[in-house]
């Protein structure tokens, strides 16, 4: 099995990758409005990749030298079945850390059965604590289910928890303190998000609500104390510890912040697209390779590493020239 350290994945500009990102469906159970329109069409069956396929491709990465598997979607505890995709991925020899990005709409049944599986942090979106408010900003989500399914993650243990909280000035701008009070409260972290330019939405313009993270944490600052906190795998997010409380606040800026530099990740999309970068289109089609040699396991994996020859040094949202990335965040994965 090729798992030296020579097989790590490199790309040309000698950034290690050792993080994917495997978007496990496409759909989801909420429509949030910076996320999807309204009304959406989602892939053919067909078009989406097994369980078995996307099994394939976890382990192909972890024999790539991949430590570190996040399972995101749309949401990921919709797809049928994908317990035993996650049970699978969790066993899976060299992976030191499986990692969940959820809505929080089947926690409250599923945070056990995941933590057995092998999860061992996950990632929570809550945009608002006002029911009428988190309706409008999910337009199917339920705020009381949401909420007993981030209990009930706290309740189970995990390495980690974080809220996401998209901020969109207008809508929900006004409750960046109490989201964060909330996690206090409950001991967890909590990541303010901006709104990335993924995909056309229907009913908000994005240059006139995206709330930057400077903003945000002035907002914080004038109440609480900040202490920078280094963390060697925090991406796109700076951390900062709330004074005597187990609560760190992450801002995630992939808009007005640059930290491609030391990128460490890669995506694949649930049509088996691996991208190289969020923000730009390059990718390959590790779908039609799996389909078309169902035993070369081989073949797999020298398509993930010529692969990394291509990660974009860097993206380019909203530059005037760029293309606009007409992906969604739900096929994207988040
Ligand atoms: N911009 C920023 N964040 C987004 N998310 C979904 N779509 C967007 C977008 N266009 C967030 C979700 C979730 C995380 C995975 O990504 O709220 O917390
Ligand atoms: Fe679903 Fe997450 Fe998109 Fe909301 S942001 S519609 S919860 S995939």
């Amino acid at each position: 099995m090729p798992t030296s350290p020579k097989s790590a994945l490199i790309d040309k500009y000698g950034r290690h990758i050792d993080y994917v990102r495997l978007s496990v469906t496409d759909r989801c159970d909420f429509r949030c409005i910076y996320c999807m329109s309204e009304k959406m069409t989602f892939l053919p069956r067909n078009a989406v990749l097994s369980l078995e396929e996307i099994f394939r491709v976890a382990k192909a990465f972890t024999q790539l030298g991949v430590n570190k598997i996040r399972l995101t979607g749309g949401e990921p505890l919709v797809r049928s079945n994908v317990m035993t995709l996650v049970e699978n991925i969790g066993s899976l020899p060299g992976l030191d850390e499986l990692l969940l990005t959820t809505n929080g709409s089947h926690l409250e049944a599923l945070a056990a059965p995941l933590k057995k599986a092998g999860v061992t942090r996950i990632n929570i979106s809550l945009d608002s604590l006002q029911a009428d408010k988190f309706k409008q900003m999910t337009r199917t989500g339920d705020l009381q289910q949401v909420l007993r399914g981030i209990e009930a993650a706290v309740a189970t243990g995990f390495k980690t928890l974080r809220l996401n909280a998209v901020i969109l000035n207008g809508i929900n701008n006004h409750e960046i303190i109490d989201l964060l009070e909330y996690a206090i409260r409950l001991g967890i972290n909590i990541a303010y998000i901006e709104e990335m330019p993924l995909g056309e939405v229907s009913d908000h313009a994005r240059l006139e609500t995206t709330c930057s993270n400077e903003d945000v944490r002035k907002i914080i600052e004038s109440r609480y104390a900040l202490t920078p906190v280094v963390m060697k795998t925090a991406g796109p997010s700076r951390y900062y510890q709330i004074e005597s409380s187990g609560t760190r606040v992450g801002f995630i800026s992939p808009v007005s912040h640059n930290f491609c530099d030391t990128c460490n990740r890669v995506r694949v999309t649930v049509e088996g697209r691996l991208l190289l970068c969020l923000g730009n289109e390059h990718s390959v089609d590790l779908r039609s390779i799996m389909r078309e040699h169902p035993q070369d396991e081989e073949l797999l994996r020298e398509t993930i590493r010529a692969a990394m020859d291509i990660k974009p040094l860097r993206h380019y949202f909203y530059d005037k020239d760029a293309p606009q990335i007409v992906r969604f965040m739900n096929t994207t994965g988040g």
